[in-house]
C-alpha cells in the first residue's frame, strides 16, 4: 500500500486509484473502439494491456488517462469521475516533443509543476541519466531517434512525479540495452509506489514486469487475470492462441 500512502501525502488524501472502468464503451461514428469495459485498476505492480493489433490497448490508456471520454458507461479515478488529474502521466505510443533541447523538454514539465529553476536543472539532470540521455541533453528533442524521443518521454512522464504512469508500448523502437534500461526504470518507478498501466506487444517483457494482465480481443477484456496464472494457464481459447503465437483477430 506504500502508492497510498505516498498519494496521501503527495496529494492531501485524494487518490486516483483504484481507477475503475464501468461498462465503458468508446464509439468513433459506427466503430466500437472499446466494448463495455468492467476493469478495475488497484494499486500495486504493474498492470500489463496485451492483446492484438487494433484490440483497443492504446484506446483504452486514453480513457484511463482521462484523454477521451467513454461514450457508454464511465471511469471513475478514486471513486470521483473528474477526468482531469495531476496525479496520472503517460507515454504515447508515438510522443510529441516540443520544439526545444531534451532538458528543456524535461525543465518544461517541471516548471509546469511548479519546481524552481535551480531545482528544475537538477531534477531534469537525474532525470537524463536515468534514461540513459544526459549525454544528448542540449540536442534538440526532435532529433532524437524514435528509441532516444521515447525514453526521452519516460524522463518527461516521471518528472511530472505521478500516482499512476500510463505507458503505451514504451519500448517498441528499443534496442535491446535500451529495452533492459527503461524496464528497470518501470521496475523501479513501480517499486517506489507509483502505479504502471502499459501496454506491451512483447510477451517476455510482460512476463518480468506485470503483476496482472489484461488481455484484450477486439475491444474487449477477454481475460484478466494475475500474471502468474494468465501466463502459465490462461482461461480463454483467444489467449491460448496469442500466447502460442496464433493470429488473433
Ligand atoms: N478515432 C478513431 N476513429 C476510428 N477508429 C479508431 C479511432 N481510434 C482508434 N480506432 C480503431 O480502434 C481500434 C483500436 O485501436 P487502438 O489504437 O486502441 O489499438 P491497439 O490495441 O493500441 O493497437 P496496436 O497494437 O496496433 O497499437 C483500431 O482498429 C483503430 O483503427
Ligand atoms: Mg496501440
Amino acid at each position: 500500500m506504500a502508492n497510498f500512502v505516498r498519494g496521501e501525502r503527495m496529494h492531501g488524501g485524494m487518490s486516483d486509484l483504484p481507477i475503475a472502468f464501468e461498462r465503458a464503451t468508446v464509439r468513433a461514428g459506427a466503430v466500437t473502439i472499446l466494448d463495455e469495459i468492467t476493469l478495475t485498476v488497484s494499486p500495486g505492480a504493474p498492470t500489463l494491456l496485451i492483446g492484438p493489433n487494433g484490440s483497443g490497448k492504446s484506446t483504452l490508456i486514453k480513457l484511463g488517462m482521462g484523454l477521451i471520454d467513454a461514450s457508454e458507461g464511465r471511469v471513475t479515478w478514486g471513486g470521483r469521475t473528474n477526468a482531469a488529474s495531476p496525479r496520472r502521466a503517460m507515454v504515447f505510443q508515438r510522443p510529441i516533443m516540443l520544439r526545444r533541447s531534451a532538458v528543456a523538454n524535461i525543465e518544461y514539465a517541471l516548471a509546469s509543476r511548479g519546481v524552481s529553476r535551480g531545482e528544475q536543472a537538477r531534477r531534469a539532470d537525474a532525470l537524463l541519466t536515468q534514461v540513459g540521455l544526459r549525454h544528448l541533453k542540449d540536442r534538440p528533442a526532435r532529433r532524437l531517434s524514435g528509441g532516444e524521443q521515447q525514453r526521452l518521454a519516460l524522463a518527461r512522464a516521471l518528472a511530472c512525479d505521478p500516482e499512476v504512469l500510463f505507458l503505451d508500448e514504451p519500448t517498441a523502437s528499443l534496442d535491446p540495452a535500451s529495452t533492459k534500461a527503461v524496464e528497470d526504470i518501470v521496475r523501479a518507478t513501480a517499486d517506489a509506489g507509483v502505479k504502471v498501466v502499459m501496454a506491451s506487444h512483447d510477451l517476455g517483457q510482460a512476463k518480468r514486469l506485470a503483476g496482472d494482465v489484461v488481455f484484450l480481443v477486439r475491444g474487449r477484456v477477454a481475460e484478466q487475470a494475475r500474471s502468474a496464472q494468465f501466463f502459465v494457464a490462461p482461461a480463454t481459447p483467444e489467449a491460448k492462441a496469442f500466447l502460442r503465437g496464433d493470429l488473433v483477430i
